[in-house]
C-alpha cells in the first residue's frame, strides 16, 4: 500500500530561538524555515525576534536585518528590492509572494516564512529553479520570424497590437504562480505550469512573431498545456496582479479555433 506520510528526514522540527535585546519595545516574531543539506539534519523552524522600531517595513527588510545583525547563516535570494527581479519569491504567511513588496504589518501575529512550495530546496529559503528555467527555455522565449527578413532597427507595432502584450510583458518569472498550482505540484515534470504558459502566450500574442503554428504545435499535448484545470490559484497569488489562467484559456481557445 502506498505510504502517504512524509519521509522522517523531511519533517520540520522546532528550531532555535533568537531573542531580541531586552530594550526593544516593538517586537515581531519571524518563524523561518531552515534547512542545510550539508548537516544531514531535518529542516527546522527558527524563531527570530525583530525590533520593528529599527527595521524597514517589508519582510525582505526583516530578513536582511536578521542576516546582518542576528544570524548570518540565514540564506535567501534577493536582488532588486522593488518587485522587478522576482528572486525574493517565497511563501509568507501561507501565500506565495515577493518578500520585498510584502509589508510586515499586513501579517497578523508571527510571520511564517517558507521557501516556495513543492520545489526542491537548495538551502533555507532558496528553491531549486533549474527545471523551471529549463521549461522556460523549452518554449523558445524569443521572437521568431520566418518570411520577414531581419530588420536593421526595432520592429514596430501598432498601438492596438502592442496593447495585446499588456498583462503579459510584466511577468517577472518569480514562479509564485506555478508553485501555487496543484497541477504543477503533481505533474511539474511534464506540465509547463502557469508562469511558463503565460510566457508562451506572450510570444503567441505578439504580432511580430511568425512561429505561432509551431508554438501551438509544441503545446498541443495532454501534459504540457492541458493539465490546467482552471483552479485559479495562479491568478490569486500573482504578486504582479497578472492573470496566467486567462492566458492559458486563450491558448486553449486558439487550439480549438485552428482545428
Ligand atoms: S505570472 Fe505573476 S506569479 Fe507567475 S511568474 Fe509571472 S509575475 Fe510571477
Ligand atoms: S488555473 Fe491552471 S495553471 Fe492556474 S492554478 Fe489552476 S490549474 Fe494551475
Ligand atoms: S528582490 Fe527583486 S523582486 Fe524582490
Amino acid at each position: 500500500m502506498a505510504d502517504f506520510k512524509l519521509p522522517a528526514n523531511s519533517v520540520v522540527r522546532g528550531g532555535k530561538v533568537f531573542k531580541s535585546d531586552s530594550g526593544a519595545k516593538n517586537i515581531k516574531q519571524f518563524k523561518i524555515y531552515r534547512w542545510d543539506p550539508d548537516t544531514g539534519e531535518n529542516p527546522r523552524l527558527d524563531t527570530y525576534e525583530v525590533d520593528m522600531d529599527t527595521c524597514g517595513p517589508m519582510v525582505l527588510d526583516a530578513l536582511i536585518k536578521i542576516k546582518n545583525e542576528i544570524d548570518p547563516t540565514l540564506t535567501f535570494r534577493r536582488s532588486c528590492r522593488e518587485g522587478i527581479c522576482g528572486s525574493c519569491a517565497m511563501n509568507i504567511d501561507g501565500t506565495n509572494t515577493l518578500a520585498c513588496t510584502k509589508a510586515i504589518d499586513t501579517v497578523k501575529g508571527d510571520v511564517a516564512v517558507y521557501p516556495l512550495p513543492h520545489m526542491h530546496v537548495v538551502k533555507d529559503l532558496v528553491p531549486d529553479l533549474t527545471h523551471f528555467y529549463a521549461q522556460y527555455a523549452s518554449i523558445k522565449p524569443w521572437m521568431q520570424t520566418q518570411t520577414t527578413p531581419p530588420p536593421d532597427r526595432e520592429m514596430l507595432q501598432s498601438k492596438a497590437d502592442r496593447s495585446e502584450l499588456d498583462g503579459l510583458y510584466e511577468c517577472i518569472l518569480c514562479a509564485c504562480c506555478s508553485t501555487s498550482c496543484p497541477s504543477y505540484w503533481w505533474n511539474g515534470d511534464r506540465y509547463l505550469g502557469p508562469a511558463i504558459l503565460l510566457q508562451a502566450y506572450r510570444w503567441i500574442a505578439d504580432s511580430r512573431d511568425e512561429a505561432t503554428g509551431e508554438r501551438l504545435d509544441d503545446l498541443e499535448d495532454p501534459f504540457r498545456l492541458y493539465r490546467c484545470h482552471t483552479i485559479m490559484n495562479c491568478t490569486n497569488t500573482c504578486p504582479k496582479g497578472l492573470n496566467p489562467a486567462e492566458a492559458i484559456a486563450k491558448i486553449k481557445k486558439l487550439m480549438v479555433e485552428r482545428r
